[in-house]
């Protein structure tokens, strides 16, 4: 076996292995799959956001000519279950949403359908809907457990008493906006149906899980659905569970027997079909000694969800790993409203949650006259607080000190409102980064020896544009011994051993384990000089839960602040992230600068405003949902520290696709203050915060 103490093809950067069907177009997505003759799909939506749908006149969209179908309510097939109510398409007359499916037209083209969708007449009983979020809203709620399966509420010694002994303590609210998932590629799924077994292409960031969700819906065995996702275009969490649309795309399918069919979100439709980030109300209670030493730390998140499934946003969990303090308390409380499903997006909890908390370090910081790095540094645990877990390792320091190194955080005048240039502002700000390390179970591949020293890796697991493609062959080769030419990784369909979801950051923990594992147990069989034919292969070993598992990370960032107009520029970002080994720095920038890219467009733009008045966002396309553009963005640097963890897994990875959002709004926030003296606590940072 190799050593994987010195490894070979880990932490080189091949170039992505998908990188020349993308550039020259021939990657096909789910949309782009050859079928014979498809017909299309386009979906009809409830206009209001709560009532019974009363009539649904499909006469006028039958008469055009090229519509094959027309799938309502009063004619759709009974599914298998409905206990996923996001997934149980046409099973009711009740609208729970604006933007709820109500009828999907199949037509011979894409034109067509969509000119037919627009003529299918819709009649609903309008009840009066509430989509208010407000932390004071009587009707909050605790749910069971949140997501990723923690506990709703924590606490650990008594919070008021620590407040009431700190000579340095703040209590504040602060809120993150609604936010939806923008990929580029729309979702998109086709369909077709072969002697009862169903295929879908699907822009999906888990064919297994796809696969799983869609077969108990539609009430078949799972191994007569066969999901294909060779390439994905993005998907921030929104591909990460199946949507309405898969759903629909199959019945569409049924409902015009032999002919495949294609159906294509508009990014409008997006917009209430695929899950988006809640808003959050975060109170933040803090107290601190002169020296800066926490005594108490208290968040109490307020989110949203939908009134016919429940997602709660686990935005308080961060706070209870990052800094020490005796006295600690979390709480989620949920509003059940008449608003689309929310879901999985970028960082969920980590995103919003360490938004509140890390704008409130540097309040109270700045409040009792310690530096912000400093003040992070002196409250860092021993272990991790609620648990007691010995951290398996904890770089946040070292991210802190690199990156005010390479920031050049000494020359900084701690004053607010200190510098100004040729009429903007400056101001720089800091804030930190976290993210678990998860490894999810259920994942199995195998190795085939397919020539001399060539060898074949297959497992199902998925590259959503994060480069799996490549990542995952550089695991196997360096596992195998043998270069990163000699591997053939298959990815991106069921009929390949099962794997987890690109979800959680965990996708090289969870695969790279099981592929590590079935190169050993292939080794272990066949030795070093296989035999054409050889195949082992294993299922992802346990991992062991004795150590608190985590990566870390230090934003910087330079904000400009026009004096005149309140415009806010960001002018430099930079990031020092503490992430295991890394297996592709090429790849790892990539996604390090893209997640601290979002979480700078979080900061300054992206806003899903809602018309309290129809229930729906309204800014819903990119005309009007604000994303930043290449002009918003600055020099973006993303920076690692050297990070030996031998207890993540055999790489010693810890997952890079979702902690570069983290904190990166905070640091701008912070940056925003120091320039100008005024506290923004609710995102994102526009002008009018400072005129
Ligand atoms: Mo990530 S939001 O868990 O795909």
């Amino acid at each position: 076996m190799t050593d994987l103490r010195r490894p070979r093809v880990l932490g080189q950067s091949p170039r992505r292995v998908d990188g020349p069907a993308k550039v020259t177009g021939t990657a096909r997505y789910a949309g782009d799959q050859r079928v014979v003759d498809p017909a299309y799909v386009h979906l009809v939506q409830a206009a209001v956001a709560r009532g019974v749908l009363t009539g649904v006149d499909v006469s006028a969209a039958r008469l055009v000519d090229g519509v094959l179908a027309v799938l309502t309510p009063d004619n759709a097939p009974r599914l298998a279950s409905t206990e996923d109510a996001e997934l149980a398409a046409f099973q009711s007359h009740d609208i729970a949403f604006r933007g709820q499916v109500v009828a999907a037209v199949v037509a011979r083209t894409r034109e067509i359908a969509r000119q037919a969708a627009a003529l299918v007449h819709v009649e609903i009983d309008h009840e009066s809907h509430d989509v208010h979020l407000s932390a004071d809203r009587d009707d909050l709620y605790a749910p069971e457990q949140v997501n990723t399966g923690a506990a709703t509420d924590t606490e650990r010694g008594d919070v008021a008493t620590g407040l009431a002994h700190s000579p340095f303590t703040l209590d504040q609210t602060y809120t993150t906006a609604w936010y939806n998932n923008n990929p580029m590629e729309p979702h998109t799924t086709t369909a077709l149906w072969l002697d009862g077994d169903l295929a879908l292409f699907d822009s999906t960031q888990g064919v297994h899980t796809t696969r799983e969700a869609t077969a108990k819906v539609l009430g078949l065995e799972p191994r007569h659905v066969h999901v294909i996702a060779p390439h994905v275009g993005g998907g921030f969490g929104s591909k990460g569970t199946a949507h309405v649309h898969v759903v629909i795309a199959a019945m569409a399918a049924q409902a015009v027997p032999g002919t495949p069919v294609k159906l294509a979100l508009t990014r409008q439709q997006m917009f209430a079909l695929v899950g988006y980030r809640t808003p959050t109300v975060q109170r933040v209670r803090l107290g601190c000694d002169a020296d800066g030493r926490l005594a108490a730390i208290a968040v109490d998140a307020v989110g949203q969800t939908s009134r016919i499934k429940e997602f709660a946003e686990q935005t308080a969990v961060p706070s209870r790993m990052m800094y020490a303090a005796p006295n600690r308390r979390t709480t989620h409380r949920l509003a059940a409203l008449d608003v689309p499903v929310p879901a999985w997006m970028r960082a969920p909890g980590e995103c919003p949650g360490m938004f509140g908390p890390e704008v409130a370090v540097d309040e109270l910081a700045s409040a009792c006259g310690v530096d912000p790095v400093e003040f992070r540094v002196r409250n860092e645990p021993a272990v991790e607080p609620e648990s007691g877990k010995p951290f398996s390792s904890r770089n946040l320091v070292a991210c802190l000190r690199e990156g005010a190194r390479r920031f050049g955080w000494e020359h900084r005048d701690p004053a607010p409102r200190a510098r100004e240039e040729d009429g903007w502002l400056v101001g720089t700000g800091v804030a930190a980064s976290t993210y678990p390390v998860t490894r999810t179970p259920g994942s199995s591949a195998t190795i085939r020896c397919t020539g001399p020293g060539r060898y074949r890796v297959r497992i199902g697991a998925a590259d959503l544009g994060t480069g799996t493609w490549t990542s995952l062959a550089q695991v196997a080769a360096d596992a195998l011994g043998v270069d990163f030419g000699d591997v053939e990784l298959l990815i991106g369909d069921t009929s390949l051993p099962r794997a987890s979801v690109a979800g959680g950051s965990s996708g090289i923990t969870s695969w790279g384990s099981t592929v590590v594992a079935a190169a050993e147990a292939f080794r272990e069989e066949f030795g070093a000089d296989p035999a054409e034919g050889d195949e082992a292969g294993a299922e992802m070993p346990e991992g062991s839960d004795e150590y608190a598992m985590h990566a870390f990370g230090a934003q910087f960032a330079e904000v400009r602040v026009r004096v005149d107009t309140g415009e806010v520029r960001v002018s430099r970002l930079l990031g020092v992230f503490a992430v295991g080994r890394v297996v592709n720095p090429r790849l790892a920038r990539s996604q390090l600068v893209g997640g601290m890219t979002m979480g700078l467009s979080m900061a300054l733009h992206e806003h899903s405003v809602v018309d309290e008045r129809f229930g729906h966002v309204v800014n819903h396309d990119f005309a009007e949902y604000h994303i930043a553009t290449n002009s918003d963005v600055p020099r973006v640097e993303a920076h690692w520290v050297e990070e030996h963890d031998p207890h993540t897994n055999p790489m010693g990875t810890k997952g890079i696709g979702e902690i570069g959002i983290v904190g990166t709004a905070a640091a701008i926030v912070n940056a925003a203050h120091h320039a100008t003296g005024v506290r923004v606590r609710d995102l994102p940072l526009t002008l009018d915060h400072f005129l």
